[in-house]
């Protein structure tokens, strides 16, 4: 019961629905300037719900976050661990923190992405661990990936993975995710993808990485763009 206030709380906090409640911090449509994450309660629902599955089924591994910006969904799955005293898994925060990387001519489907360009998507590793420290949990289970994706994740210390979370907005960075990690991802964990439903290239990276290794997953839709599946 406390487990639960303590949750419902947090994700009110996270999302600044707490201050500043509407259907844009309900559905995650907008940037909030005072919350810890663009992620909407629906998603973060999402994460609650398969956390708790890989917890509840002994899944085993840590989870990850690739794409944090402020790191509020991050947060939250810390929070999950904490709150059920789970020690034995680690949540993994991978960001280059400073941004998105510029289009590269060898992902075609990423031509014409801005999104490099904006200030707000660049938030500095110290922010992020201030972040997490405001709201007590910045500890030994929360470890840092400082980097571009295509340097740091195929050589990440992580071993198996419970929960794969990504949110890097642009073709390249949802394809090197999943090359890099999805091979360290248990059967029965799960894999959300947060940009499938609002950035087309990432619904086509998706495609292209599960046609070339011959995979079918069912995949769920959580909201408006967020979608999930479960390793079979
Ligand atoms: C939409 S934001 C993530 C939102 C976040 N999950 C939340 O809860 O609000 C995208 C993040 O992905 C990071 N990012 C995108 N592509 C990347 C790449 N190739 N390498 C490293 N970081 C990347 C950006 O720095 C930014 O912080």
């Amino acid at each position: 019961m406390s487990r639960d206030l303590y949750l419902d709380l947090l994700k009110n906090v996270l999302t600044d629905q707490i201050y500043h409640p509407s259907e844009a911090r309900l559905e995650g449509t907008d940037w909030p300037e005072n919350g810890f994450t663009m992620v909407g309660l629906k998603r973060l629902e999402n994460i609650q719900i398969c956390a708790m599955k890989v917890i509840e089924e002994n899944i085993e591994g840590d989870f990850l976050e690739a794409g944090v910006w402020k790191g509020g969904a991050s947060m939250f799955m810390r929070a999950i661990l904490k709150c059920f005293k789970i020690r034995n898994r680690t949540v993994w925060i991978a960001d280059s923190f400073k941004g998105l990387p510029s289009p590269k001519s060898e992902y075609p489907a990423d031509k014409g992405n801005s999104l490099y360009q904006y200030e707000k998507l660049a938030v500095s590793l110290e922010q992020v661990k201030q972040n997490f420290r405001a709201l007590n949990l910045l500890d030994e289970q929360t470890q840092f990936i400082e980097g571009w994706f295509h340097e740091t994740l195929f050589d990440a210390p992580v071993n198996k993975i419970a929960l794969l979370r990504l949110d890097g907005d642009m073709y390249e960075s949802t394809y090197v995710s999943l090359e890099a990690l999805y091979n360290r991802v248990s059967i029965g964990g799960f894999v959300i993808i947060d940009d499938y439903g609002y950035v087309e290239s990432c619904k086509q990276a998706v495609h292209d990485f599960l046609n070339k290794n011959s995979l079918s997953p069912i995949i769920q839709k959580i909201d408006w763009t967020g979608v999930y599946w479960r390793k079979e």
